[in-house]
C-alpha cells in the first residue's frame, strides 16, 4: 500500500525564479519545502572554510559523509545548518556561489545528498527544488516543472536582488558570464547533468510575475490531483 503523499518537483537552471516560486508553492499547498541546491552550498562552504582544495574529492566525499545538514522553515523561509552552524546567508555568497558547480558535480558529493534527499522525501507532501529531481531524486514525481528564462532576464534578476542586499560591485555584465558559465557546468557534467525530465511541463517565466507562475503551478497541481 502507497501512503505516501504527493510530490512536485521543480528543476531549472539558476536564476529562473524556483527559490520564490517554489516557497510559495509550499505555503499555498502547504508542502514541505525541500531547497536542494542549500544543501549542495553547505558543503561547498565548509569545504571553502576546511581550506580543502574544491577538486580533492577524496577529502570532500569524507567531509560529506561526516556532515550533518539540516533544513528548517523558519517564518517564510528555510533555515540551513551544517553541523550545527546556522549558515543561511553564509551559503549565499559570491564566494559559494563561484565554487559550487564544480563541487556539486562530483560523484560521491551527489551520491551522498541525493541519498539524504530521498529520505527527507520518502513520506511525500513535499516540493523539491534543483537541477535532477524529476529525472533522478524523485522520478515519480507526481507533478514536474521545468522552469526556463532567457539568460538576459537571469542576470538582470539576480542584479536586482545584489543590489537590493547591498552589493553594489557585481556588473550585470559579471552577473551574465557566471550565469552562462554555470549553466554550461551544469548542464554537461557527467552525472545527473540540468535536464527536463521527458514528463516534466517546461514553463518560461520571462514577462511573468511570480504570482503568475505560481498560480500556473497551483492550477497544474490541483489538476493533476483531480485526475488521479
Ligand atoms: O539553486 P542554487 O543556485 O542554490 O544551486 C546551487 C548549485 O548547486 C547549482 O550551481 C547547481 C547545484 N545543484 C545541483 O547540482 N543539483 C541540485 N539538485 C541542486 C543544485
Amino acid at each position: 500500500l502507497n501512503t505516501r503523499q504527493p510530490i512536485v518537483a521543480i528543476d531549472g537552471p539558476a536564476g529562473a525564479g524556483k527559490s520564490t516560486v517554489t516557497r510559495h508553492i509550499a505555503q499555498l499547498l502547504n508542502l514541505m519545502y525541500l531547497d536542494t541546491g542549500a544543501m549542495y552550498r553547505a558543503i561547498t562552504w565548509k569545504v571553502l572554510q576546511s581550506q580543502i582544495s574544491v577538486d580533492d574529492e577524496p577529502a570532500i566525499a569524507q567531509l560529506v559523509s561526516g556532515s550533518r545538514i539540516e533544513l528548517i522553515p523558519d517564518q517564510d523561509q528555510i533555515r540551513v545548518l551544517i553541523d550545527g552552524s546556522d549558515v543561511t546567508e553564509a551559503i549565499r555568497t559570491q564566494e559559494v556561489t563561484r565554487n559550487v558547480s564544480a563541487i556539486a558535480a562530483q560523484v560521491a558529493v551527489r551520491r551522498g545528498l541525493v541519498k539524504q534527499q530521498q529520505q527527507l522525501g520518502r513520506r511525500g507532501g513535499l516540493v523539491a527544488e534543483g537541477r535532477d529531481i524529476g529525472t533522478h531524486v524523485f522520478p515519480d514525481a507526481e507533478l514536474k516543472i521545468f522552469l526556463t528564462a532567457s539568460v538576459e532576464e537571469r542576470a538582470k534578476r539576480r542584479y536586482l536582488e545584489l543590489q537590493q542586499k547591498g552589493d553594489l560591485n557585481t556588473s550585470l555584465e559579471e552577473i551574465k558570464q557566471d550565469i552562462i558559465r554555470r549553466d554550461e557546468l551544469d548542464s554537461n557534467r557527467t552525472i545527473a547533468p540540468l535536464r527536463k525530465a521527458v514528463d516534466a511541463i517546461e514553463l518560461s517565466t520571462d514577462g511573468l510575475s511570480i504570482e503568475q507562475v505560481t498560480n500556473e503551478i497551483v492550477r497544474l497541481y490541483t489538476e493533476h490531483l483531480k485526475n488521479d
